[in-house]
């Protein structure tokens, strides 16, 4: 089904038709730089490109056809193969910075709600790619969450944040989890999350502290932990697994250089994650993980 908005045709896309126009667009680094593969070299390469995005199950993808010319200057749409409905965009460098890609996103995200049925849209975007963080705002999606990803084309892995925008306002809302951990030395604890994880002390109550709110990194919030003293003494030990960035080797080294027992190697593990695990004082067990 064909699209329109006010300046703008969005025509299902078909790769032998739009590939020749689109190289423009999967052929310039400057605009894949942000994508999940590198640029493509030829037409050809970029028609098997968008063949593959229209393989993926549910795959709903729009050329953008500028009406005024009748030029094809880039791709939108809901992707294929994933979870929950994903919007994708993506448009020739010389289109940007005309308010097309939110208004071609804004006629996508009604039809998902309108005649897809969709309940919720959601795009994944790196933390810093602030042009489609704009575009996001613009549709009315707001951020839900971060992750750490790495592409095959990449040395190193990215921040993702997964913005999305409900077709009713949800009820609940989950924030964060904040999951309660029993240590002995609540001070002590919180001195050691601090020196190898950069984590910050919310607050700490008690003398000796008794309990002591953790954020995982150096901001106000995030991801962390409500580190409390156990009643009588013993704490049974636990397992937490962090997923953390592109400092990955740097954590493990302060991990060492803090003197924190428990240090283990670092194992590629076969789920995709390059991971190792340290000790608390108490024996719990902290994996810090990252994408391989
Ligand atoms: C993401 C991408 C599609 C955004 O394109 P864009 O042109 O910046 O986005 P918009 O359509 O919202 O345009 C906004 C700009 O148009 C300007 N504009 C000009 N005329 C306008 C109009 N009539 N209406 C609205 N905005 C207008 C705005 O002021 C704004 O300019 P600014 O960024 O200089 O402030 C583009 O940067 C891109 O293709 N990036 C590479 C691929 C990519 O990263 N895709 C997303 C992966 S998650």
């Amino acid at each position: 089904m064909d699209l329109r908005t006010s300046r703008l045709e969005l025509l299902p896309l078909d790769p032998d038709e739009h590939a020749e126009a689109l190289h423009a667009v999967y052929g310039d680094p400057a605009v894949m730089r942000w994508w999940t593969c590198p640029e493509r070299a030829s037409v050809e390469r970029t028609r098997q490109l968008l063949t593959e995005e229209l393989a993926g199950p549910g795959a709903l993808l729009w050329a953008v056809r500028r009406a005024e010319d009748g030029a094809v200057i880039g791709v939108t749409g809901l992707l294929g193969g994933v979870a929950l409905p994903g919007l994708t965009w993506i448009l020739a460098r010389r289109a940007w910075g005309r308010g097309f890609a939110a208004e071609a996103a804004a006629a996508v995200v009604d039809h998902a709600f309108r005649h897809v049925g969709h309940d919720r849209v959601e795009a994944w975007v790196e933390s810093t790619n602030t042009r489609s963080i704009a575009v996001c705002r613009k549709v009315g999606l707001t951020e839900r969450g971060r992750f750490v990803q790495r592409y095959g084309h990449r040395d190193r892995p990215h921040e993702m944040i997964v913005l999305g925008r409900a077709g009713t306002p949800d009820p609940v809302s989950v924030v964060h989890l904040q999951p309660v951990v029993q240590v002995v030395d609540v001070a002590a604890t919180a001195a050691l999350l601090v020196a190898v994880l950069g984590a910050r002390v919310s607050f700490i109550a008690g003398e000796p502290a008794h309990v002591a709110g953790i954020v995982l990194g150096p901001w106000s919030t995030g991801p962390g932990l409500r580190l409390v003293r156990p009643p009588r003494g013993e704490c049974a030990p636990v397992e937490l697994v962090l997923d953390v960035g592109p400092g990955f080797v740097g954590l493990r080294e302060s991990a060492l250089a803090s003197g924190v027992a428990g240090v283990e190697p670092i194992v590629d593990q076969p789920w995709g994650r390059r991971e190792f695990a340290l000790r608390l004082p108490e024996g719990h067990r902290v994996v810090l993980s990252t994408p391989s």
